[in-house]
């Protein structure tokens, strides 16, 4: 049975230039690189500049990911920006990157599912794409977490940093078989009442302050394996799909024992795994497309590839998508 799938069609990605490493923090905060790397393989992470919002991250990884994809703006007619800490309350970060990028009007909104966003907005242009309500669609994950820390706990502090990650989206006529290009299928969960293990202590109905991140990081750790594990099995089943036929697993990046921890609990091969948690720390919703574009951009990741990515975050909420590049 023929039908339409939503393929991912170019990826790109961008970081802002100012890098701070273990040892740059270890200097404001009672923390080591030592502890740091131990405990969650991070080396460094990117800072945005005072006068670079989320918006400027999210366009330069939408341009590249239009140049991958043979497109400029004006094709495209959905953008779709997953981030926890956009420019402003509102407008949508989505209708400021349609603007910056010189976009024709279309369809423009953010997504907020924390870490998890990036896997939710995928799921939501697959909608508009596969039943043709959309024909060229960026989805972006872009996030500017240095923002919300509080730089005085060393807890959360040394775990996140900036960047953001972009995928174009066409429809493709597929088979209706695995063997297709594009997405095959995903699981989305959340589970509201675990809210207080990992959130933002302000808001604009609240304090009306921005806030800073909270989070009982050793209770979330042992909430994001089970849950994570759970999730990619339903993806794979959503999909027609085993685990062994996967040929890259491309997780959310919030700690290298985490990541270990599904693989070793799913028996994927390792050397099929793609981290970049080292270089890039905890970026939210960017961290899949930056490890995407990283490891197509090293050679690894090929097109006709079959490719499972995998995120957990505030709320908390956690999801998997299958799909064939
Ligand atoms: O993307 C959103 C989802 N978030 C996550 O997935 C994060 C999940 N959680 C984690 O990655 C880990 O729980 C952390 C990396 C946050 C913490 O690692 P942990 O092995 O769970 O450590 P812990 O929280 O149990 O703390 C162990 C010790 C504590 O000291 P005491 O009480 O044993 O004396 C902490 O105070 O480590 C201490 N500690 C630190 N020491 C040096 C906590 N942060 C630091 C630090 N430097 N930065």
């Amino acid at each position: 049975m023929s039908l339409i799938r939503t393929a991912v069609t170019g990826v790109g990605s961008f970081l802002p230039e100012t890098i701070v490493t273990n040892e740059e923090l270890s200097k404001t905060v009672d923390t080591s690189d030592e502890w740091i790397v131990e405990r969650t393989g991070i080396r460094q992470r990117h800072r945005a500049a005072d006068d670079q919002p989320t918006s400027d991250l999210a366009v330069e990884a939408a341009r590249r990911a239009l140049a991958d994809a043979g497109k400029t703006a004006a094709d495209v007619d959905l953008i779709i920006v997953a981030t926890t800490t956009p420019d402003s309350t509102f407008p949508a970060t989505a209708a400021l990157v349609q603007s910056k990028l010189c976009a024709p009007v279309g369809i423009a909104f953010d997504v907020q599912a924390v870490c998890s966003g990036f896997v939710y907005a995928l799921s939501v242009a697959d909608g508009f794409i596969s039943r043709g309500n959309a024909k060229c669609a960026l989805v972006i994950g872009a996030e500017e977490m240095t923002r919300l820390m509080d730089w005085s706990d060393r807890t959360t502090c040394v775990l996140f940093g900036d960047g953001a990650g972009a995928f174009v989206l066409e429809p493709r006529e597929g088979a209706g078989t695995k063997e297709d290009q594009g997405v095959l299928g995903f699981a989305l969960r959340c589970d509201g009442s675990k809210s207080e293990l990992l959130y933002v202590d302000g808001g604009p109905a609240t304090t009306g302050t921005v806030g800073h991140l909270r989070m009982i990081g050793n209770q979330v750790f042992r909430h994001a394996v089970v849950n994570i594990s759970e999730a990619i099995v339903a993806a794979t089943e959503a999909s027609g799909i085993t685990i062994p036929e996967i040929d890259w697993f491309v997780p959310h990046q919030a700690n290298q024992r985490i990541i270990r921890g599904v693989g070793e609990r799913l028996g994927l091969d390792e050397n099929r795994v793609v981290s970049t948690v080292d270089m890039h720390a905890n970026t939210s919703a960017a961290s899949i497309p930056l490890a995407m574009d990283t490891a197509i951009k090293d050679g690894r990741i090929k097109r006709g590839d079959l490719i499972v990515i995998e995120a957990m975050g505030g709320g908390l909420t956690w999801g998997a998508c299958a799909f064939r590049l």
